[in-house]
């Protein structure tokens, strides 16, 4: 964490012009992954581009408390000396997550086969989220995990021999998918998941690099048990989730152009590019040759121009999840109504993300009304400025300083520390590109 992030509340000052070339720091779920994996694995793994969000290192301090040696390098270089899966220890107290909702289902997946018990616990936001989720399918392979009300702490009794199942994804959840992909490695037999819609296939990808042997047949993926993890090199693309504050800031204020260096376009995070383009956007991408460790990767050029509301289809929803709230925000400031079905899932997140941003946009003067499943709103009127709660959440915090380039007058943003979950140095990186933001 930077010393800037520590400030609680942003100060935004109204208007501004974004340009320049920068690289946003690493991908969070890509960072989170890369440890685990590479913890499992036989060897050394050498992660380079690597988070050093809060996030990522609850993940860090977890593995090290389960035996795992890590060498922090350097800020973005991490050596993590492999255990094999079968090498993490009983760690001597409860396992805190953080902020972090991936680290805590991926570990029940992790650790629901070990020959100990583990008990995983989170900040206030991660111990008011669901869990069952992970649990449902992980006690059909036979472990025992305990909620409470469906929610952390999250008991769980280690059981080795778990049973492969074929299990078919309720919603559509890259978390829930990892977990059970993992717990898969140590159960006996074939485990298959069936997705409703494509979640982010990162766990998969990475698998394949690690020397994992998946077959995956349109919407389904499958590994048989007992395989093991070679070591290998992970290096870590710019994360396209922090990217997208800069991609909406681009399009309201780079009269001359921003440039987003390195930024992994895996397509099944890059809904955002989609419902942006057909709202008017000129964005450009420009594609490196090879992909790294599986991961498509491009330099990514955004220019100012009008934007026209969308009706947002479902199917792109899992694809640009974690970008609503910023996408909300380019929504606001577009000609016409905006419409978003079938996104119940934005009330599960850091912060129930639906009901925060519709209340920061009408705070902000913006026509809207809140769905079970999504919102609706009529933009292109601009903002008013004013007071916005954060609700502690990173993305809902970082997509309301970039509203500010379009404010009349000036915001304040409450809560911002969790900025530093996932997005160290954004203010920063802001400042840089343009925006009037200080902490306060
Ligand atoms: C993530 C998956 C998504 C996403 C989260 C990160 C991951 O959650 O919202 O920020 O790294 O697997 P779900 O899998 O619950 O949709």
């Amino acid at each position: 964490m930077t010393v800037s992030d520590k400030g609680t509340h942003y100060r935004v000052a109204p208007g501004g012009e974004v340009s320049g070339q920068i690289t946003v720091p690493g991908d969070k779920s890509i960072s989170h992954r890369a440890l685990m994996l590479g913890a499992l694995a036989e060897g050394e793994t050498e992660i380079t581009g690597f988070l050093t969000g809060e996030d990522c290192l609850s993940t860090l301090r977890a593995l090290s408390a389960l035996g795992v040696r890590i060498e922090h390098l350097e800020p973005e270089r991490i050596l993590v000396h492999g255990v094999g899966v079968e090498g993490l220890r009983a760690a001597p107290s409860a396992l805190d997550m953080g902020n972090a909702g991936t680290a805590m289902r991926l570990f029940m997946g992790l650790l629901a086969p070990q020959r100990f018990d583990s008990v995983l616990i989170g900040d206030e936001s991660l111990m008011r989220r669901p869990m069952e989720r992970v649990a449902g399918p992980l006690r059909a392979m036979g472990a025992r995990i305990e909620t409470r009300d469906g929610r952390p702490p999250v008991h769980i009794q280690g059981t080795p021999g778990l049973r492969a199942i074929d299990y078919r994804l309720p919603v559509a959840s890259a978390q829930v998918k990892s977990a059970v992909l993992l717990a898969g490695l140590r159960a006996s037999g074939r485990t298959r998941l069936t997705e409703p819609a494509p979640a982010r296939d990162h766990t998969e990808r990475m698998l394949e690099a690690f020397g994992v042997t998946l077959v995956r047949d349109g919407s389904s993926v499958s590994l048989e048990g007992g395989q093991r993890l070679r070591a290998t090199a992970v290096r870590v693309p710019a994360d396209f989730s922090s990217a997208a504050f800069f991609l909406v800031a681009g399009c309201l204020a780079a009269e001359h152009g921003l440039l987003l260096r390195n930024v992994g376009i895996n397509p099944t995070r890059t809904g955002l590019l989609t419902l942006l383009e057909r709202m008017g956007a000129d964005i450009r991408l420009h594609p490196h040759g090879a992909s790294q460790r599986g991961e498509p990767i491009a330099d990514i050029e955004v220019h100012k121009c009008r934007l026209r509301g969308i009706e947002v289809p479902e199917e792109l929803v899992p694809l640009s999840i974690d970008e609503f709230p910023v996408f909300f925000i380019a929504a606001a400031l577009a000609e016409g109504e905006t419409l978003v079905r079938g996104a119940q899932e934005l009330r599960v997140k850091e912060s129930d993300r639906l009901a925060a941003m519709a209340a920061g946009l009408t705070r902000l003067g913006v026509e809207n009304r809140l769905l079970e499943d999504g919102l609706w709103m009529r933009g292109g009127t601009g903002f008013t400025g004013g007071i916005i709660e954060s609700h502690g959440d990173h993305r809902i915090a970082m997509a309301f300083a970039v509203a500010g380039l379009a404010a009349r007058g000036p915001l304040e943003i409450r809560d911002v520390a969790n900025v530093a979950t996932s997005f160290p140095g954004f203010l920063e990186l802001s400042r840089a590109v343009g925006l009037r933001i200080e902490a306060a």
